[in-house]
């Protein structure tokens, strides 16, 4: 099992590429199922998950090729994905997939869509919290198709096609919003979703799909509108940045100290998590190469935030605000109103020396002088990172275990940070 070490109290300078982002590239690659042409995808991260998701589309019938390394290119460039759902020969995604990855629940959508059939394992909980799919099944069921669930199955059937349909959510959901315009992209007539989520990859998909020949208006708004669509064609699309890989290493500067370009960062997809950090004492400077995030011996301010769907804060950042703002001067509060058991990385950062009191959904951070290295464990892909961020100001040796959390969804961590001055490299083994 490998575990990255990390000798605290060294300045981050220079420059970190940010990939392409890990929750636009999945749903991209589960829209191939619309299509019988070849969806190309370029600037792909070179994720774990992304690499799982292959492995489940290829049980459905699907061929990837990945693209070679063109002249010119370093690892710094995302990868190109070459996607053909030409034939799909098998409709179910098996639970020993579904429950190693929660979004490959996602291929409901597209299959029923198409195939007018789906088996799809109920994807289980998670460590974040119970994160269930009843509003993913009702906006298919608001479709037409009929849902059972059969021994941990969600089975849908529409023999004769999706029809469409207004779908409400009582609650803003990113995978909700996802499956609901996937299945109306080829449903009979117009779909209109209310209560959408705004997230930056529902608009990446949506961009996406509107290349492939679908009908989509609003994405990106509360309210959106699909036309549906007999056939859907290939088209070439590159990943947006990873607009939560930019917030996790603008925290991780801030708390190290030091000045980092984010290459090809886009501030528009983090504002909130940007106007927090400026509000720390942190300088944020947009340029026409990425975000400049520089702080530089002033002190950090401690700061009042509540998580909530996009434009607001994103609750993917909020394990490492937390770990920033255990070295603030003063205390801070942070709640998160998402998940209901997304504090995990609470009692590892309190390992460091963190002190962190929680009541409910509210944590409170009083901000110490100094942090001391230890060994400590990941416990989700969030969390993991918020221990590394920790660790690169705490003083001596912190050994960060369970780093397969941290593969899932930053692309070579270690080496995007030791590049730029900190002192971390992986245990193998
Ligand atoms: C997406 O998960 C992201 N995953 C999550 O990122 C992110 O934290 C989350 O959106 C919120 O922004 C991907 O994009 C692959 P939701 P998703 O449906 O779609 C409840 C990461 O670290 N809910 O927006 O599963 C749910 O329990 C991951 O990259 C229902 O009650 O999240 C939660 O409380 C972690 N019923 C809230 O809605 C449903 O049917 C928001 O969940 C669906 C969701």
């Amino acid at each position: 099992m490998d575990r990255i070490r990390i000798v605290g109290g060294r300045n981050l300078n220079g420059t970190i590429p940010i990939s392409g982002a890990k929750n636009a590239t999945l749903p991209l690659m589960i829209a191939s199922l619309l299509t019988d042409q070849t969806l190309i995808l370029d600037n792909v991260p070179r994720l774990a998950d992304v690499s799982l998701l292959q492995l489940i589309l290829g049980n459905h019938g699907v061929d990837i090729m990945v693209g070679g390394k063109r002249s010119g290119e370093t690892a710094d460039h995302g990868q190109t994905l070459h996607i053909s759902a030409a034939r799909i020969v098998d409709t179910t995604a098996p639970y020993e997939l579904v429950s190693k990855m929660r979004a490959s629940f996602w291929v409901l959508a597209p299959l029923v869509a198409r195939m007018g059939e789906a088996r799809v394992s109920m994807p289980g909980g998670c460590a974040i919290g119970t994160r269930p799919v009843d509003l993913l099944i009702m906006a298919i069921e608001r479709l037409g198709a009929k849902i059972e669930i059969d021994g941990g199955y969600v089975v849908a059937r529409a023999p004769h096609g999706l029809k469409g349909a207004e779908i409400v959510f009582p609650k803003i959901t990113v995978g909700g919003t996802h499956t609901a315009i996937m299945a109306a992209a080829l449903a009979q007539g117009t779909t209109v979703i209310d209560n959408a989520a705004r997230e930056p990859e529902i608009v990446d998909v949506a961009d996406c799909l509107n290349k492939m020949g679908a009908r989509i208006s609003g994405a990106g708004t509360r309210h959106i509108v699909v036309e549906g669509v007999a056939k859907l064609n290939g088209a070439r699309h590159a990943v947006l940045p990873d607009r939560i890989e930019t917030g996790t290493y603008a925290m991780a500067v801030a708390m190290a100290g030091g000045d980092i370009l984010l290459r090809n960062a886009r501030p528009e997809l983090l504002q909130a998590a940007l106007d927090v950090l400026k509000h720390t004492g942190v300088t944020v400077t947009p340029t026409n190469q990425g975000i400049r995030i520089a702080r530089n011996g002033a002190e950090l301010a401690p700061v009042e935030v509540t998580t909530a769907p996009f434009p607001d804060f994103p609750t993917d950042l909020q394990a490492q605000l937390m770990a920033l703002m255990t070295r603030a001067r003063g205390v801070s509060h942070i709640v998160e109103t998402i998940f209901e058991n997304r504090f995990m990385h609470v009692q590892e950062l309190a390992r460091l020396g963190a002190r962190i009191q929680l009541e409910g959904e509210r944590a409170t951070i009083e901000g110490v002088e100094q942090l001391k290295g230890a060994p400590v464990m990941a416990t989700d892909l969030r969390a993991s990172v918020s221990l590394v961020i920790a660790a690169l100001a705490a003083e001596g040796e912190t050994i960060v275990n369970r780093v397969y959390h941290l593969d899932r969804g930053f692309e070579r961590l270690e080496e995007k940070l030791a590049r730029c001055g900190a002192a971390i490299e992986r245990l193998s083994g």
